[in-house]
């Protein structure tokens, strides 16, 4: 047990899933795994282990944020030896050709700050996708005729931010999508040499201020849960 997650030691798989919300975890987990089992509710942040196709993974809430990502990955790498982390998760598009629902495969993550910021300080660190998960996902993606992007994301510590001059630059820079968890993500799979991906489903458009409706995004969500899993394993 650690001081986040409740799980024994060996009851967390080395292939963790990271949805933000804790719910879409435990649909996830009933509707793909097999023999789910639930081993964390500290606060609510349900996490459970099963099997796909044979292999054990863990799906696991994070939180939204990388502040609370960074506790929850901190502790399945350094504390359960959690080797392939892939977070799915959603994103608001920054690009035209950028449509609701379209999976955005996040190769870079670039962020303003991240808990990781004060080991990095004035120094700006790329942290990257590890590229077999995103080429796996890519090809998995394509076989199941999903729409994807694949780029660099922007991680951001706001969800209401006051600055849209800093998003006008991001799209500017090609930026595919906003988010709040993968550059930490990334950073600690780089610190810690840890394979990790992030999937993002578009859910809201910067621009066209489209959002997907509520009962569609399982549909989304269920399609990029089988993309990680296939990556994971491929
Ligand atoms: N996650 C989903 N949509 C988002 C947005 N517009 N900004 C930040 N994170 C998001």
């Amino acid at each position: 047990m650690t001081i986040h997650i409740g799980a024994e030691p060996g009851q967390i798989a080395e292939t963790v899933l990271l949805p933000g919300d804790p719910y879409r975890a435990r649909w996830a987990a009933q509707t793909f795994l097999q023999d789910a089992e639930l081993v964390n509710e500290v606060r609510g942040m349900l996490g459970y282990t099963g099997t796909w196709n044979g292999h054990r993974v863990t799906i696991q809430g994070s939180g939204m944020g990388m502040p609370s990502l960074s506790i929850y990955a901190n502790e399945l790498i350094r504390d359960y030896n959690a080797q392939t982390l892939i977070r799915i998760g959603s994103c608001g598009a920054m690009q035209a050709d950028v449509n609701i629902r379209d999976v955005i495969l996040a190769m870079t993550a670039s962020s303003l700050s991240t808990p990781s910021s004060g080991i990095f300080k004035e120094f700006n660190f790329a942290p990257p996708a590890d590229w077999g998960l995103l080429s796996a996902a890519a090809q998995a993606a394509e076989s199941k005729g999903i729409s994807t992007h694949v780029g660099g994301i922007y991680s951001a510590d706001v969800f209401y931010d006051e600055r849209p001059d800093l998003n006008e630059q991001m799209t500017r820079h090609g930026i595919l999508a906003v988010e709040m968890e993968a550059a930490e993500l990334y950073n600690l799979a780089a610190r810690y040499g840890r394979r990790a991906l992030a999937l993002l489903t578009v859910s809201d458009h910067l621009q066209t201020h489209e959002a997907l409706p509520a009962d569609q995004r399982e549909q989304s969500f269920g399609d990029m849960v089988e993309i990680a899993l296939t990556a994971a394993f491929a």
